[in-house]
C-alpha cells in the first residue's frame, strides 16, 4: 500500500520530509517527461494522499478513483488545475504551497519586465551570432523603464494584487514608477498600499507603459486579456503573464505583436502548455521562457518541503498547514472518509 503518491519527482528536499514517515511512490521520475494518465489513476487508486504537480489535472474522474483519498497536496500555490469544488464534495482537504515562491516569482516578473524592454534576449543572440562588430547609436534601441532623461514617471499596472503583485509593487519603488493596481476582490488592499493608485481595468490597460498579470486563474480571469483588452493598451506599452497562460486570448497576442497594437510581451506561462500559439515564436518582441516563475533553488525546495508537509498532515486526517478548502473539514464526506466521529 503506498500512502503518498508524489505524481512526477519533486526536489530531494520534500522527498525527505516523507522519508521514514511515510512509504512513497513517485509516478513519474524523468523530470522531462509527463506522466501518463493511466498511472496516474492507478497511483491514486492506491495511495492515502496524492502529492501533485500543476502538470497533473486533478478532476472528478481521478478524485472519485479512490474512495478512501484522503487530500491532495498540491506542488504549487496555484491550484487550477485540482476541481477544488469536487474535492469539496467528496470530502478531500486540498492544499497548495503559498508564501514560499512570492519573491522569486516577483523576481522573474521584472527579470522578464526588463528583459523585453531593453531587448535582452534579441541582444544575446546578436552576440552569440557574432553580429557585433562595432558599438553604434541605433543598435537594438528598447523602452526605458525608470523615468530616463525625458524624465516622466513611468507607469506600471498590475492585474492581480495577491501576494505576487503587491512583491512586484514593492520593486517598483526602486524604478521610481507611477504604480496603478486592479483587483476586484480587493480594493481595499490596493488602496491601503503605500505608493500604489486603485484603477480599473480600462484605465489601468489604457494608461500603462508596463502590464503585469497576477490574478489566479478562474472563470472570470480566463482570456481576461483578449483582443478588446490588448487593443485597448499603448502601442508602446509591454504585457507580462507571470500567472496562468488561459488570462490572456494567446492567438490575439500573438497578432497585436504581430500588428504592433503593443510594443512587446514576455511570458513565463501559456495557454495550452506547453504548446504555444502559432506563431509566437516567430515573434521578436516576444520574450518566452518555460513557466520558471518560482524556479530558484531555494523557493522549489521550500515548496517540495511544504507540499510534502501538507501531504503528511492529510495523511494524518489532521487539518493541513495550507489548505485551500478548509469548509471541507466540517463536512459528513470528510468524517466519513477519515472515520472520523462527529466532534
Ligand atoms: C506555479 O505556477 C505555481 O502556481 O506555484
Amino acid at each position: 500500500m503506498i500512502q503518498v503518491f508524489v505524481t512526477r519527482r519533486i526536489p530531494d528536499a520534500g522527498l525527505r520530509v516523507l522519508e521514514g514517515r511515510a512509504t512513497v511512490a513517485i509516478g513519474q521520475t524523468d523530470e522531462e517527461r509527463a506522466l501518463d494518465r493511466s498511472v496516474l489513476l492507478r497511483g491514486v487508486r492506491e495511495a492515502d494522499v496524492i502529492l501533485s504537480l500543476l502538470t497533473e489535472q486533478v478532476d472528478r474522474e481521478l478524485l472519485e478513483a479512490n474512495p478512501g483519498l484522503l487530500g491532495v497536496a498540491n506542488h504549487a500555490v496555484g491550484f487550477d488545475n485540482v476541481d477544488v469544488a469536487v474535492a469539496t464534495e467528496l470530502g478531500i482537504p486540498v492544499s497548495n504551497t503559498p508564501g514560499v515562491l512570492t519573491e522569486a516569482t516577483a523576481d522573474l516578473t521584472w527579470a522578464l519586465l526588463l528583459a523585453v524592454a531593453r531587448r535582452i534576449v534579441e541582444s544575446d543572440a546578436y552576440v552569440r551570432k557574432n553580429k557585433f562588430n562595432i558599438w553604434s547609436p541605433n543598435l537594438l534601441l528598447g523602452a526605458d523603464v525608470g523615468a530616463g532623461p525625458v524624465g516622466h514617471k513611468k507607469i506600471l499596472g498590475i492585474v492581480g494584487f495577491g501576494r505576487i503583485g503587491q512583491a512586484v509593487a514593492r520593486r517598483a519603488a526602486g524604478f521610481d514608477m507611477e504604480v496603478l493596481a486592479h483587483d476586484p476582490s480587493h480594493r481595499d488592499r490596493v488602496e491601503a498600499f503605500p505608493g500604489v493608485g486603485w484603477s480599473d481595468l480600462d484605465e489601468l490597460l489604457a494608461t500603462a507603459d508596463f502590464v503585469c498579470l497576477h490574478p489566479r486563474l478562474s472563470p472570470s480571469t480566463r482570456h481576461l486579456i483578449d483582443e478588446t483588452r490588448l487593443g485597448q493598451m499603448k502601442p508602446t506599452a509591454y504585457l507580462v503573464n507571470v500567472s496562468r497562460g488561459e488570462v490572456v486570448d494567446e492567438a490575439a497576442l500573438v497578432r497585436a505583436l504581430r500588428e504592433g497594437w503593443i510594443a512587446g510581451a514576455a511570458l513565463d506561462v501559456y495557454e495550452n502548455e506547453p504548446g504555444l500559439a502559432h506563431g509566437l515564436t516567430d515573434l521578436p518582441n516576444a520574450v518566452l521562457v518555460p513557466h520558471i516563475g518560482s524556479a530558484s533553488k531555494d523557493t522549489r525546495d521550500r515548496m517540495a518541503v511544504l507540499a510534502a508537509t501538507n501531504a503528511l498532515s492529510h495523511l494524518l486526517g489532521e487539518r493541513a498547514p495550507h489548505c485551500v478548502n478548509p469548509r471541507v473539514y466540517e463536512t459528513e464526506a470528510w468524517r466519513k472518509r477519515t472515520g472520523r466521529a462527529r466532534a
